[in-house]
C-alpha cells in the first residue's frame, strides 16, 4: 500500500531517503527552507552528485509522486509519516547540535495540533542516543497537546548509506533498523520497506540511535586500528597489506575497512565518534576506544609528511604535488579530507603545493586557499617540477599512472603512496624513491 510521506530536509540523507521511497511507489513531498533546491527538484535535478539519483527522481517527477515544497506545514499536514532528515553538526566540542531537530519538532508539533488523524514521526537523522525520545517526542507532545503513542506515532529509523553508493545502498540494504515506541509506529514505517528482502529489526528509538553509531564507531575503528598496525609494521620492516590479508581471511575479521592509509573523513565518520565519544563522557563512562580512534585517525594524514620529510629533510621551498583532494574517490566532497591537513602541514613548513583531483577542486579552493597552493585539473601539470608527490585519494585514474612517466614529468623522485595503491616493486626499479603508509623503508 502506498503511504504519503513528508521528507522534512532535502539534503544528502533526505533526498535520496524520499526518492528511493518515491521509486517504490510511495507520494512524498520533499520540504526544506533552500528555495533554489525546491526549484531544482521540481525541475527533477539532484542538488547533489549521486550516482542513479538523478534518474530515478525524474522518473518520479513524471509519474506525480515526488514533489518538493518550501511549505513544511501543508506537508505535514498531508502526510501519514513525517520523516525528520536534518542535519546534525558537531559543535567546536565535537558535541552534536541538534537546533535543526528541535526546530522541525516545534513546526510539526504546532501542525499536527489541529489534525484530526494520527500520524507517525520518525528520525532518520542521525542523532545521540534519547534524541527522539526525550528531544523530538517531548517538544511535539508540548507543541500539538497530543500524547506520544495515541495522538501521533514515534519511531527512529537509521541510514547507512555510503557516499556514491547510496541509492545502491538504499534500494539494495544488509538491515533496516526501525526503533519504534510501539507496535503502530513500527508497522507504519515498515510498510515503507515492503520491497525490501533485508531483515527488519524492530528496537527501541534509543537502540536504533546507538545501532547507528555503534556501527559507524566500529568502522572506523577497525581503520584506526589497521592503521596503527601500520605505524608500526613501518619500524619492523613488513608489509601490512600482507597483514591485513593474513587476519582479513578469518570470517571474524573480514578484509573490509582493513586497507591502512591517510586516514578516515568524510561527513559521518568523524562527525559520529565525536558525538558519541562526547556523550559518552557526559555521562560520565568515557568510551576510551572511540577517543583512541580519534588520536590515531588525527596523526595519520601528517604520517604521509614525515615519510615525506624522512626522503627529502627539510621541506621549505620545496615543491609538492598533490595527487587527490576528496575525502574518498568518486565525490567531491571534501568534508574532512585528508588532503585538509596534509597541504596545511606543508604549507606551514614552507613547501609550495600543486595540487589535483578530478572533481573536488572547486570545493578544495573554498577550504584551502594560500598563495603557496596552486590547483591545476591535469596531473601533468602537477608533476612539473614536483620534488616530491603525495597520493591521497585513490581514484582510478591515479592508480594507472606508470613509475616511467612519473619519474621523466617530475624534477624529483620521491612518491608517497598515502593510500598503498601502487607496487613498491616496480616504483624501485625505474628509481623512484617510494615510501607507502605501512611499508617498511626499502634497504639500499
Ligand atoms: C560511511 C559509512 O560507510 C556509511 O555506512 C555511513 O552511513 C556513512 O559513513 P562514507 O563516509 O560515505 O560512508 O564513506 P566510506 O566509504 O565508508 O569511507 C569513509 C572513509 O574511510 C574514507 O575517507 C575512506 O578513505 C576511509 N577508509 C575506508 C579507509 O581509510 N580504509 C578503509 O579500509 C575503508
Amino acid at each position: 500500500m502506498p503511504k504519503k510521506v513528508a521528507m522534512i530536509g532535502t539534503g544528502y540523507v533526505g533526498l535520496v531517503t524520499g526518492v528511493c521511497f518515491a521509486s517504490k511507489g510511495h507520494d512524498v513531498t520533499c520540504v526544506d527552507v533552500i528555495p533554489e533546491k525546491v526549484e531544482q527538484i521540481n525541475e527533477g535535478k539532484t542538488p547533489i552528485f549521486e550516482p542513479g539519483l538523478e534518474e530515478l527522481l525524474l522518473n518520479a517527477r513524471k509519474e506525480g509522486r515526488l514533489e518538493a515544497t518550501l511549505d513544511g506545514a501543508s506537508a505535514i499536514k498531508k502526510a501519514e509519516l513525517i520523516f525528520i532528515a536534518v542535519p546534525t553538526p558537531s559543535k567546536e566540542d565535537g558535541s552534536i547540535d541538534l537546533s535543526f531537530i528541535e526546530e522541525v519538532s516545534h513546526t510539526i508539533g504546532k501542525t499536527i495540533r489541529d489534525v484530526t488523524d494520527k500520524k507517525t514521526v520518525v528520525v532518520k537523522s542521525t542523532v545521540i542516543p534519547g534524541t527522539t525520545e526525550k528531544v523530538v517526542g517531548r517538544i511535539i507532545e508540548e507543541e500539538s497537546g497530543k500524547k506520544r503513542g495515541i495522538g501521533f506515532g514515534l519511531a527512529m529509523n537509521p541510514e547507512f548509506l555510503k557516499e556514491g553508493k547510496a541509492v545502491e545502498d538504499f534500494l539494495d540494504p544488509d538491515r533496516i533498523v526501525i526503533g519504534a515506541i510501539d507496535s503502530e509506529s513500527f508497522n507504519e514505517v515498515k510498510a515503507l520497506y515492503e520491497w525490501a528482502e533485508a531483515p527488519i529489526l524492530e528496537t527501541s528509538p534509543t537502540t536504533a540511535e546507538l545501532i547507528k553509531y555503534a556501527a559507524n564507531s566500529f568502522l572506523a575503528m577497525k581503520i584506526s586500528f589497521i592503521n596503527e598496525i601500520a605505524n608500526y609494521c613501518e619500524l619492523l620492516g613488513v608489509d601490512v597489506k600482507d597483514v591485513a590479508q593474513g587476519i582479513g581471511l578469518d570470517e571474524r575479521i573480514s578484509p573490509k575497512f582493513l586497507r591502512a592509509g591517510a586516514g578516515f573523513g568524510g561527513s559521518c565518520f568523524p562527525k559520529d565518534v565525536a558525538a558519541l565519544y562526547s556523550h559518552s563522557k557526559q555521562l560520565g563512562r568515557e568510551l576510551i576506544l572511540l577517543r583512541s580512534t580519534l588520536e590515531v585517525n588525527k596523526q595519520q594524514p601528517l604520517r604521509t609528511v614525515e615519510l615525506l620529510r624522512e626522503e627529502v629533510g627539510d621541506l621549505s621551498g620545496k615543491t609538492i604535488a598533490i595527487l587527490g583532494l576528496a575525502f574518498k574517490p568518486d565525490t567531491d566532497d571534501m568534508r574532512e579530507a585528508a588532503s585538509i591537513p596534509i597541504i596545511e602541514q606543508l604549507i606551514k613548513e614552507g613547501a609550495r603545493v600543486k595540487a589535483t583531483d578530478p572533481i573536488a577542486i572547486p570545493n578544495a579552493k573554498k577550504i584551502l586557499s594560500h598563495p603557496n597552493i596552486n590547483y591545476y585539473d591535469k596531473i601533468n601539470d602537477v608533476l612539473k617540477e614536483a620534488d616530491a608527490l603525495i597520493l591521497v585519494t585513490e581514484w582510478d585514474e591515479y592508480r594507472q599512472l606508470s613509475p616511467s612517466d612519473l619519474k621523466s614529468l617530475m624534477k624529483g623522485d620521491v612518491v608517497i603512496d598515502g593510500r598503498r595503491i601502487w607496487n613498491p616493486e616496480l616504483f624501485h626499479k625505474h628509481g623512484l624513491r617510494y615510501r607507502g603508509i605501512g611499508l617498511g623503508k626499502k634497504k639500499n
